[in-house]
């Protein structure tokens, strides 16, 4: 039995990593982690009797729920990702990582640590997933281009004027996926999938002028691979975390799975159309601040999950979510070659920043 901890248990990615950990029978849970939802995490921990649970920002800086596990999965929203990663790399750990804000404010960081500690990161991410599995065991001069593909969320065909007056509801309702509320209305704006460019230049060292964007409506190409002569490697699957999350934790090997397999005949067709970034400007951000890098990531990131609470309280519209992103990039002044103070600071004071904006 290998040693486990779920770190961000009760959300989205966290439940299902529980559902697949008890298919596969031979993890046991020693660490969940939870931010407010003690009764969730209550009776996860009557079901899988951990060691340790641990609940808000200040648990997750518990070191036992990573030194002691062999595999730690990090499934926590947003910046709080970024110092358990950081300590399951010190501690060489085999990671399974969904968590992409981490790796979006600190790629430089996290590339440094990895170059000195022997940790494993293996992508969650579906898009991740499936260009690790593309990717696996093949040279990386052969490689000519990433092709990240995007459902392009539940407003790819709305004007401006549409945009101004999406509801919460509205932006709630994603397509293909059924995710947390942050990602649901990261996608919907776009910047998830600026956050996934970033998070694929970093993990697979590539640069950004070889990452494609493609419109694919359906979601069942993940994404793909292009290599110099001219093939493309793409991994398919249903629209289920599941096998992307099982993929990680039982990576080199696969299992059986719970999850139904594809049919293609029954597909149809699969679509794909060209990335037009027009009336989304939370795209462009995204790349601006990984041009820019240094702090500047960390405020976009900072600045988005602000706007995106507030967003989803009804505070402010849509159309803002952008705008109060480009006031906080525009009002900071970066740091280049940041460490991770550095970095936690530009956070802290774009959060700050970003609260008394109306
Ligand atoms: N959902 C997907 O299909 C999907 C796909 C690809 C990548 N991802 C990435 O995976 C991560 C998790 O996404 P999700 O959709 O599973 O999110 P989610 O449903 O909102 O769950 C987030 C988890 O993190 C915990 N958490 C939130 N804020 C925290 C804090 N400040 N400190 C400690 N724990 C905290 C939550 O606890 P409470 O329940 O107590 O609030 C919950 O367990 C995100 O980075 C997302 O981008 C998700």
């Amino acid at each position: 039995m290998k040693k486990i901890s779920v770190l961000g248990s009760t959300g989205s990615i966290g439940t299902s990593a529980l559902d697949v950990i008890t298919h596969l029978n031979n993890f046991k849970v020693i660490g969940l982690s939870a931010n407010k939802n003690k009764s969730l995490l209550k009776k996860q921990a009557k079901k899988f009797k951990p060691e340790i649970t641990a609940v808000g920002r200040s648990g997750l800086k518990n070191i036992s729920l990573i030194s002691k596990a062999d595999v730690v999965l990090i499934s926590v929203v947003g910046a709080a990702g970024l110092i358990p990663l950081v300590n399951a790399i010190k501690l060489k750990k085999k990671i399974a990582l969904a968590n992409k804000e981490a790796i979006v404010i600190a790629g430089d960081l996290i590339a440094e640590l990895l170059k000195k500690y022997p940790a494993k990161i293996i992508p969650v991410d579906s898009e991740h997933s499936a260009i690790f599995q593309c990717i696996d065991g093949k040279n990386p001069k052969e490689i000519s281009k990433i092709i990240l593909t995007a459902s392009g969320g539940p407003f790819r065909n709305y004007s401006k004027k549409d945009l101004s007056e999406v509801k919460v509801k509205d932006v709630l309702k994603h397509p293909t996926w059924k995710m947390g509320r942050k990602i649901t209305v990261d996608s919907a704006t776009m910047i998830n999938k600026g956050f996934e460019v970033i998070e694929a230049h970093y993990l697979f060292g590539i640069p950004y002028e070889k990452i494609e964007i493609v419109i694919h409506p359906q979601s069942i190409v993940h994404s793909a691979v292009e290599f110099v002569d001219g093939s493309i490697i793409s991994q398919m699957s249903r629209t289920d975390m599941r096998i992307a999350i099982q993929y990680a934790l039982t990576y080199p090997e696969r299992k059986i799975s719970t999850v139904k397999k594809l049919d293609l005949p029954s597909l149809g067709k699969l679509e794909f159309f060209n990335f037009s970034t027009g009336n989304f400007p939370c795209f462009e951000l995204a790349l601006t601040s990984a041009r820019i890098g240094g702090t500047m990531p960390a405020v976009l990131n900072a600045a988005n999950e602000v706007a995106v609470k507030k967003f989803l309280e009804g505070k402010i519209r849509f159309l803002q979510i952008p705008k109060f992103i480009e006031k906080a990039m525009k009002k900071h002044r970066v740091k280049k070659n940041p460490d991770l103070e550095d970095i936690l600071d530009a956070d802290f004071e774009t959060r700050k920043f970003v609260e008394e904006m109306k």
